[in-house]
């Protein structure tokens, strides 16, 4: 099998318990799904990150301590639309000349954010990066040019821990001494607030999931019936995790015509579709272990729900 997508997808359908790699999600359809999960009120991952960027901005920026001069370069791992970060942008153009490269692995993602970013910043030097940024975080600049990498949106919760940290030291090993990274993550609190940012009551985190199973039958021409499947989201405080799994309703077969291959489902049977990590500062710390990130300052949201952590290579 040649094509990347299908091994992957494959793999994890083969493995017990069954399990899709959420990166898969953002097709362009995909995408778009995410910008409307982004609007929701059940979703206040969004808003509390936008409020901090809309409050803080400037004490964000000066806790860089970028001096007069100095060449920046602002790097953004699965940058999204840049909905958020263009308000960090702009502040930052205020004072700073710098050149933006946003890295994602979805074509529409980033013509998106590209047109909202020539909206608000027409002068702004950016270089879109295509890929997945495991791979990209490799091919960064290796000079002297001061580098300010954007993490945002809590992406490093979609994460496992184990994968997170190895991330995390990649991450370090393409930076030099003083070089930023500010990661945005979402706090653990009750199950009350954070399960319903999961299970909304428009059902559009549900088809958000089930898209991938209509990519899956798209460019592997498998036959999935939607209808057969159904978002099943569920959240530990204990342990900070949300997992989001699609539930197969009956016993059922999935054909995959052009691999020759099927894949069969028990009633009940899940398939694990994403993990959205919740961090505190303990978890952060851990997570950081194997790098030189030192923990320079935290922002908060007024609710205290969501924080950006402004770490630096010592
Ligand atoms: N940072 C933005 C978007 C978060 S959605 C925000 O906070 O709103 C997650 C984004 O990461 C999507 O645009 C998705 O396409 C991208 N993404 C997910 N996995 C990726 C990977 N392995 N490599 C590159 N981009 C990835
Ligand atoms: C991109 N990421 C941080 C989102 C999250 O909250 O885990 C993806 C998402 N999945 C369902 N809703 C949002």
């Amino acid at each position: 099998m040649e094509n990347q997508f299908a091994k992957d997808i494959i793999k994890g359908l083969k493995s017990r318990p069954k399990f899709l790699p959420s990166k898969y999600f953002y097709d362009k359809k995909g995408s778009e799904i995410f910008i409307e999960i982004m609007k929701m009120p059940e979703y206040y991952l969004t808003a509390c990150e936008m409020e901090i960027f809309q409050k803080q901005s400037s004490k964000i920026i000066d806790a860089f301590k970028i001096e007069k001069g100095e060449k920046i370069e602002v790097i953004e791992l699965g940058a999204g639309d840049g909905y958020k970060t263009i308000e960090l942008l702009k502040e930052l153009d205020k004072k700073h000349s710098f050149v933006y490269k946003p890295i994602d692995i979805s074509i529409g993602a980033l013509e998106q954010l590209e047109i909202n970013v020539r909206e608000k910043l027409p002068d702004l030097s950016i270089e879109l990066i295509r890929g997945d940024f495991f791979q990209k975080l490799h091919e960064l600049q290796q000079d002297n040019t001061k580098k300010i990498v954007l993490f945002l949106g809590s992406t490093l919760g979609n994460m496992e821990d184990e994968i997170a940290t190895n991330f995390l030291v990649e991450i370090q090993k393409n930076l030099n001494k003083k070089d930023l990274l500010l990661i945005g993550l979402d706090l653990i609190k009750e199950e009350r607030i954070v399960l319903p940012a999961y299970h909304d009551s428009q059902g559009i985190t549900s088809s958000f999931n089930l898209n991938l199973l209509q990519r899956i039958n798209r460019e592997l021409h498998a036959d999935f019936n939607l209808a057969k499947f159904q978002h099943e989201p569920e959240y530990s405080e204990k342990t900070g995790k949300a997992k989001s799994f699609l539930k197969s309703l009956e016993k059922q077969k999935i054909h995959f015509k052009d691999l020759d291959i099927s894949i069969d489902f028990e009633k009940n049977e899940r398939i694990f579709m994403e993990i959205s990590r919740k961090y505190n500062d303990e978890i952060l710390k851990n997570l950081l272990q194997k790098t030189t990130f030192q923990i320079k300052q935290k922002f908060l949201d007024s609710k205290q729900y969501f924080a950006d952590y402004l770490l630096e290579v010592e």
